[in-house]
């Protein structure tokens, strides 16, 4: 792939995340995990598997967006791109270009496309959420990102989203942050203050946007962040991944165990949100 767009304007944090994702995507591909999901997932009835959970909470993201025949779509922090190709087969659209910082991840998206002969459709590009290199003002009528917000620098990402918005297009967003209760803790590094709280969240995005909805989804996500744990601790370890893959893992297997304590205490918040350009 030819020079990064971002890794000349990155935040080092913002570094370190795209190094922590290439390493999850080369152990998926090596572990051939068959859907490659990176999200907790959204239970209704408590008995689905975890992938069934990880594609239900992308099928309500896509509901909430409305999507129409026409639209031409953003999808940041897209993971493997596991939920683009859902897309595709869901609803129809016209265009899709998604935004990774995770090279592996753009990568490994993109020749998919090609395989599966949706490249005219689907198209993975190496950059920040925050900048959205190359897309112009007014252009596009759906920005969506799922679990994926708390690592961006988020009044830059509104600010962004609004300006390559339509009038009237939505930014729809599956989204985890501090209950206002835990501010004390966005003080303390980096990380945690771009994760933010809810209100200081919407004090930031209500400069560029109205507030069409927040629905409160803890009760259907925090039973897949538990999950999430488990299936890391029993694969991770006893695997083939190399000590760096494995470290990632259980470091991650860790962070999402706190999240999973954080929503059941209701010191963490988990919204579907849907943000509506004027
Ligand atoms: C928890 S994963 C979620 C992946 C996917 N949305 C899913 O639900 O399976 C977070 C994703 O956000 C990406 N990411 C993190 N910071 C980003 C940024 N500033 N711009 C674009 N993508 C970013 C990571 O590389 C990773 O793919």
């Amino acid at each position: 792939m030819s020079k990064s767009p971002m890794t000349d304007v990155a935040s080092s944090l913002t570094q370190s995340v795209a190094r922590q994702y290439d390493l999850f995507q080369t152990s998926l591909e090596l572990l051939q995990k068959d859907r490659k999901f990176l999200n907790y997932g959204y239970t209704v009835s408590g008995t689905e598997t975890h992938e069934a959970r990880q594609q239900r909470l992308c099928l309500e993201v896509f509901q909430a967006a409305e999507i129409g025949k026409d639209d031409v779509l953003i999808d940041v922090g897209f993971g493997s791109g596991e939920q683009d190709f859902l897309l595709s087969n869901a609803c129809e659209f016209r265009r899709l270009i998604g935004f990774n910082i995770s090279e592996r991840q753009v990568r490994y998206a993109n020749e998919r496309a090609i395989r599966e002969n949706l490249a005219h459709k689907l198209s993975f590009r190496l950059g920040e959420a925050e900048c959205l290199s190359g897309v112009e003002g007014s252009s596009v009528d759906r920005v969506l990102a799922i679990e994926c917000a708390f690592y961006f620098d988020r009044p830059r990402f509104y600010e962004r989203a609004a300006h390559v918005l339509k009038p009237g297009g939505l930014v729809v967003l599956a989204d985890i942050a501090f209950a206002d209760c835990a501010a004390f803790l966005t003080r303390r590094a980096e990380d945690l203050r771009r994760v933010g709280t809810q209100s200081s969240n919407r004090t930031a995005w209500e400069r560029h946007f109205c507030t069409r909805s927040v629905r409160r989804i803890n009760e259907h996500t925090r039973p897949g962040a538990q999950m999430t744990v488990w299936q890391i601790l029993k694969t991770a370890p006893f695997s083939r991944l190399t000590a760096a893959e494995r470290h990632e893992w259980l470091k991650m297997a860790f962070y999402t165990q706190l999240v999973a304590l954080g929503l059941q205490v209701s010191f963490i918040q988990y919204d579907l949100i849907v943000l509506q350009k004027t």
